[in-house]
């Protein structure tokens, strides 16, 4: 096992009912931004919930953060979290919006020239931000336990992450029935999103680390038997719970202490959004079972002891396969084409742009533009 310190600072307040903890953790003495999406909160009831708690707050209201957070809007909440000197950003919404928060809370302590430079070096130079808190409405990301935020830029169609151990939010609201609203579709990417961040630290070189490879694997098993539950009984209390909470640890940074981990899947992925517009967990479903194949005999132990214990199959192959088949059962396309992409030109356009960037993948750091670019072909 490597070395590795565990911090995470983000309070959860899980069940029915929570919001109304919101007015003793928001603090009263100063401005309190509310950040919210397109406006599922209004349609849901949450937002009515979120007032009421605050009735004593002095709360300011942006709305309109997109799915995938564009960096122009975030600008905009920018120049309203100054002139209006907020003190506390509560994001209430799916990831997006807590991405967002985290972005500006970053931005508006950020004492370099172009905010742009936050996300261009990877929130490297984030020394402080502004705190914040979470509804969370939309089990996937992990967001709400996590110190990342992911932000596309519209004019250059870039889509870039930072992490920051200071952006984690300080608390974070979990209520299973406010999911209760989500779509079928945000459902089925929620649970692979969820599956996919738990393969990213999991699925390398076995490292010694027994505790960690049971936690992932408990997580995986869990999706397995609550993900396709969850996403016919949308108003099913206990698998809906079940599954968010497995969607919080899948990346609230324990299951990854002390492992080497591979984000190959989601850089790769961040990019076929930036291009094409797929939503996340579209873009992972294609990309993962590329890159388990690719790399099959450097992740063939752990692959195969994935295979054992999650799946009760005994080849790496097989491993494989199962978890595309999974991809499927919950009506998630896995292939480039059902989205009538052409696998060459996507593949082009990702290798222009890592050779550009130099960029290095994969758990030993050697997947280069070339290789990324033949993952993408055998797509199609
Ligand atoms: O905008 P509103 O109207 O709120 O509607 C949203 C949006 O249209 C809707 N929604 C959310 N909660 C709802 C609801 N509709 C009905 N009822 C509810 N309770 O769902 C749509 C999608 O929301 P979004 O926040 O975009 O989805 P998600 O939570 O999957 O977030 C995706 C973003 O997170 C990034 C992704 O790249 C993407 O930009 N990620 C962030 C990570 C992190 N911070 O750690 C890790 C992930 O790997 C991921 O990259
Ligand atoms: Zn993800």
């Amino acid at each position: 096992m490597q070395n590795f310190i565990f911090k995470n600072p983000t309070e959860i307040l899980f069940g029915r009912g929570m919001i109304a903890e919101l007015g003793g953790r928001v603090p009263a003495n100063t401005p309190v931004l509310l950040l919210y999406g397109g406006g599922s909160i209004k349609r849901n009831g949450v937002y009515e919930q979120v007032k009421t708690a605050l009735k004593n707050h002095r709360v300011i209201e942006f709305g309109g953060i997109e799915a995938n957070p564009l960096y122009e809007t975030c600008l905009k909440a920018l120049d309203q979290v100054k002139a209006s000197q907020v003190g506390f950003i509560l994001a209430v919404g799916g990831g997006s919006v807590l991405d967002a928060a985290k972005f500006i809370a970053a931005a508006a302590r950020f004492d370099g020239a172009d905010p742009w430079d936050i996300l261009r070096s990877s929130g490297k130079h984030v020394k402080t931000a502004l705190p914040l808190g979470a509804v969370m409405t939309l089990p996937a990301t992990g967001s709400e336990s996590n110190g990342n935020a992911v932000i596309s830029r519209q004019s250059s169609r870039e889509k870039l992450a930072l992490a920051s151990g200071v952006v984690f939010p300080v608390f974070s609201v979990l209520d299973p029935e406010t999911t209760f609203s989500l779509p079928q579709k945000q459902v089925r990417n929620g649970v692979v999103d969820a599956f996919v961040h738990v393969m990213e630290q999991y699925l390398t070189y076995p490292a010694g680390a027994p505790l960690q490879d049971r936690f992932s694997e408990s997580i995986l098993q869990t999706l397995i038997e609550t993900g396709p539950v969850t996403l016919v009984e949308l108003r099913n209390y206990e698998a809906r719970a079940a599954f968010m909470w497995s969607a919080t640890l899948a990346l609230n940074t324990l299951i990854g202490c002390g492992v080497p981990q591979d984000w190959s899947t989601h850089m790769i992925g961040h990019e076929l959004t930036a291009f094409y517009g797929l939503d996340h967990a579209e873009t992972l479903a294609i990309v993962l079972p590329g890159i388990l194949k690719h790399e099959l005999e450097r992740k063939k132990a752990k692959l195969e002891q994935y295979g054992q214990r999650v799946w009760k199959v005994r080849t790496a192959t097989r491993a494989i396969a199962r978890t595309e088949k999974f991809f499927h059962s919950l009506g998630m396309p896995t292939r480039l084409r059902d989205y009538k992409i052409s696998a060459a030109e996507a593949a082009e356009k990702v290798r222009v742009r890592f050779a550009g960037r130099n960029t290095v993948l994969g758990e030993h750091g050697d997947l280069k533009a070339e290789t990324v670019a033949a993952i993408l072909r055998a797509r199609a």
